[in-house]
């Protein structure tokens, strides 16, 4: 029944999801393109509807379906993504960048397929930068400041490797810094690692400074870990 208000401790919010990876076009029938399955994104959205939100889901390429019930719009590329999720994002109580957004596209797009040329050069791609879809969000809600109505609290997602400079947590702690977000969920990738399995790892850290939470298991457990989050912070803000 319709008429059945939303039970739960995030009943009544609004909440804006990306999923899936974006693919950028080199002509009509290539791509550059990621492994991100969606499948994180779906667990968020279904964590999120089983506590009472609202869900707008924004999926990119996915693996699997989009989850039932919720307001779906779709995009490809990362430009595509940024005008979605800037749409998804008005009047949203929170936003989670899920989404792996390709960082760069190729500069050209043929629009004929490309061919073998005969001379047996080999074809160079070129790549130019694409916006930052996240940051420039939280610069945005920043000039618009106490009348915007962008949403207030903002979750980026991070995949990371740890290195001999840093640890995978630096590198977290540092990227949450230079996006300038609220939160920011930080995932350990490598190899055999989180893409297209069942199995995660995760930190979420918080701007505020609020210690930082670790949750482990499935993809459903960790959108539980993260919605638990999310819930806990809007009801410390009071939004
Ligand atoms: N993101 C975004 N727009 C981009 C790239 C990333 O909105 N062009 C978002 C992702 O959806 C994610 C967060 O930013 O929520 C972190 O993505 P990540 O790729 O880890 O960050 P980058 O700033 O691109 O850093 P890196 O050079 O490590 O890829
Ligand atoms: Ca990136």
């Amino acid at each position: 029944d319709s008429a059945v208000e939303a039970q739960g401790p995030l009943a009544g919010k609004i909440i804006a999801i990306s999923a899936g990876g974006t693919r950028e076009p080199l002509d009509p029938v290539r791509f550059l393109g990621n492994r991100s399955s969606g499948r994180q994104g779906v667990a968020l959205a279904n964590a999120a509807l089983a506590a009472g939100a609202s869900v707008r889901f924004i999926a990119a390429h996915m693996d699997v379906p989009a989850p039932a019930g919720v307001e779906l719009s779709t995009a490809s590329t990362a430009r595509q993504l940024q005008g979605a999720v800037t749409e998804a994002a008005r009047g949203a109580d929170v936003l989670i960048m899920s989404a792996a957004v390709a960082d760069f596209r190729p500069g050209e797009y043929q629009d004929s397929k490309i061919k073998k040329s005969d001379d047996h050069a080999d074809p160079v791609i070129t790549l130019i930068r694409n916006p930052d879809i996240l940051a420039t969000l939280v610069k945005q809600r920043a000039s618009e400041g106490e009348a915007g109505t962008l949403a207030p609290l903002i979750v980026g997602f991070a995949a990371e490797t740890g290195d001999a400079e840093s640890s995978v947590l630096e590198y977290g702690a540092s990227k949450l810094a230079r996006k300038g977000c609220e939160m920011l969920v930080v995932n350990e990738v490598g190899e055999n690692l989180t893409f297209g399995t069942t199995q995660n790892s995760v930190t979420i850290l918080f701007a505020d400074g609020a210690q930082p939470v670790a949750a482990a298991g499935s993809k459903d457990e960790v959108a539980v870990a993260v919605l638990t989050a999310v819930a806990q912070a809007l009801s410390t803000t009071g939004t």
